[in-house]
């Protein structure tokens, strides 16, 4: 079965219990599920039901699909996500992004947990990314190319959506909260990065450092979306400042700034 045939199947199948126009799309990272408390939900669905859709392996990760409206608007979110960490492939990592996009979706939200390398960054601040740097070893786009999804060499000089960033700007100052701006490393992980590793990636201009969005944002571009990505720092890799860090930490972190997260993008959301 073809690609396109399999995103084809996925769709009439959420088709099947969603009926939705052009939704905005949320994917929530590490620590951010609780964020669809805040959605007005009129359908969940979880991953485990969706043809062809992969599954989620990691704590904090439980996966489903949930429909509903969140600050007046239509959203599809998306509660876990897929990492290269977890042994997928880069076409499963972003297959769902490819199933958004026949489903209609125009715009994408990311959300991640992400170390923060540049020093002026504490735990628990939000940073929004403008621009990233793929230091996976690979790419969702290797392959032959299936040009009625994008084309073989999409362009990427803007791969964070400038009126978004202004517009998330905005959302962050009409709620008091000071956020970051700022460039997001993607590395294949899933150990943590030694101090030599935070060490090249401040040099090599990461002001945070991180396990996903990288491979989604590709993807997305790819399909002609645009895209919004919000980083929680929830441990630091700054020279003299590296600290042993855990997953149950960086969800904990993570858990804490969600209400800042939740804040920002249901004023941007209003605002759109
Ligand atoms: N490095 C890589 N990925 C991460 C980190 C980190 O320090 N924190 C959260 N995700």
């Amino acid at each position: 079965m073809t690609l396109l045939h399999r995103i084809q199947q996925t769709t009439d199948f959420i088709h099947g219990r969603i009926h939705c126009d052009k939704p905005i799309a949320i994917i929530l990272g590490t620590g951010l599920g609780g964020f669809v408390d805040e959605i007005d939900a009129k359908e969940e669905i979880p991953y485990t039901e969706i043809p062809h859709f992969p599954q989620s392996t990691v704590e904090g990760h439980d996966g489903k699909l949930i429909y509903g409206f969140l600050a007046g608007k239509e959203v599809l979110a998306l509660k876990g996500r897929f990492h290269f960490y977890e042994g997928y492939s880069m076409q499963d990592v972003v297959y769902p992004i490819r199933v958004l996009a026949q489903l209609g979706v125009e715009s994408l939200i990311l959300s991640n947990a992400s170390g923060g390398v540049n020093p002026a960054f504490k735990v628990g601040d939000i940073m929004l990314i403008n621009d990233h740097i793929n230091l996976f070893p690979s790419n969702p786009l290797i392959g032959p190319n299936d040009d009625s999804l994008g084309p073989r060499f999409p362009d990427m000089s803007e791969p964070y959506n400038k009126i978004f960033i202004h517009r998330m700007k905005a959302a962050a100052k009409s709620e008091s909260i000071d956020i970051h701006v700022g460039v997001y490393v993607g590395v294949s992980g899933p150990c943590f990065e030694t101090p030599a590793e935070y060490k090249y990636l401040r040099i090599i201009g990461a002001d945070a450092v991180g396990m996903s969005t990288v491979p989604e944002t590709i993807a997305a571009k790819h399909l002609g979306m645009n895209v919004a990505a919000l980083s929680v720092i929830t441990d630091l890799g700054i020279e003299g400042v590296v600290e042993k860090v855990s997953h149950e930490e960086v969800q904990k972190a993570a858990r804490k700034a969600e209400p800042k997260m939740r804040a920002i993008v249901k004023s941007f959301l209003s605002e759109i």
